[in-house]
């Protein structure tokens, strides 16, 4: 371990954020942009008193904000959310740098890497990563595939009614345990060698949804049955909640998905951690009273 003393992380309170806050602990200084400090503190991310992360309230969109809370600091964890908002990514650059920060992760989606994903995510994914490679700072991208986590959007329907409705039902994908990408954002956050490097961050093994809420319902001791949503109408669930272009996004990646575009394994958390991730079985069993 380096002598780092200051880690900055944004996306604190998102699937990974949260798992690299908690270790991070003890291991570093930490502070946390976040725009609810309610909600970081609902996660369990603030501690108590002394020696918990410092959490600073900012919005990427709001540059001013953000360059006092990259002061001083060695490293930042950067997760953005909104494809309609890339200036998001170049706020947060700009803010490291002109604070002193001499590393940066970042997060990523690995469609980046397939040369037909066309889709508005996949597209600002790539502006993001190329905005920190072309940062001056020492970064690293983690590219990763859904995470497990994403089974989450199911909990509700799953408790109440024993179902999930998705569509794609045989689209196999080889989800990743947010812990893995944390555990391989915190290495490269706090430990040298990874400079420049692009890792890629899968699960173990390709998986469909029809295949997870079987896994759910084993470890639920009830049936879970899947209903199959066209796509026509997971377009329109995702209209309702999503700006339109989003939306479309979402729809074009789950066609790219069910003609097996996202199905390889790739290998980058064993690479950075020197263990196997973990799979989808292990997730669910962990977090089995969310579906309950
Ligand atoms: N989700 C997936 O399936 C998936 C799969 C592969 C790759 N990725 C990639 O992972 C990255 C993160 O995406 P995600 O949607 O999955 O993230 P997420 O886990 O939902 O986390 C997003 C984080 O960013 C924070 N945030 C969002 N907008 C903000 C703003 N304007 N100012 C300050 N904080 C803000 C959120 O805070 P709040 O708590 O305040 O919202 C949250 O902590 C993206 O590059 C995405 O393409 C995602």
């Amino acid at each position: 371990m380096s002598g780092l003393q200051l880690v900055v992380v944004t996306g604190a309170t998102g699937a990974v954020g949260r798992h690299v806050v908690r270790r991070l602990a003890g291991t570093a200084r930490v502070r946390l942009i976040v725009r609810d400090a309610d909600r970081a503190r609902a996660l369990g991310l603030t501690g108590d008193g002394e020696g918990g992360p410092e959490v600073v309230t900012a919005d990427y969109g709001d540059l001013e904000r953000l360059r006092p809370a990259m002061e001083g600091a060695d490293a930042v964890f950067v997760v953005t959310a909104n494809p309609l908002r890339p200036e998001h990514d170049e706020h947060i650059v700009a803010a490291a740098r002109g604070g002193g920060v001499r590393r940066a992760v970042k997060l990523s989606w690995l469609a980046v890497a397939d040369p037909a994903a066309d889709d508005l995510v996949a597209r600002w994914n790539r502006r993001a990563e190329e905005v920190l490679r072309r940062s001056g700072l020492d970064w690293t991208v983690l590219r990763m595939r859904s995470p497990m986590s994403n089974t989450l959007a199911w909990a509700a329907t799953i408790r109440a009614e024993g179902v999930v409705r998705a569509p794609g039902g045989d689209a196999r994908t080889p989800c990743v345990d947010p812990r893995d990408v944390a555990d391989v954002a915190v290495l490269a956050l706090t430990c040298t060698g990874h400079e420049g490097r692009t890792y890629a961050l899968t699960g173990p093994r390709p998986l469909s949804p029809r295949e997870q809420a079987q896994v759910l319902s084993r470890v639920r001791g009830t049936p879970v049955t899947f209903e199959e949503l066209t796509p026509e109408q997971a377009l329109a669930n995702w209209l309702r909640k999503l700006p339109a272009p989003v939306a479309r996004a979402l729809a074009e990646a789950a066609v790219r998905r069910a003609a097996g575009g996202a199905e390889d394994v790739e290998d980058g958390v064993r690479a950075v951690t020197g263990r196997a991730p973990g799979t989808f079985e292990t997730w669910a069993a962990d977090h089995g009273d969310l579906f309950r």
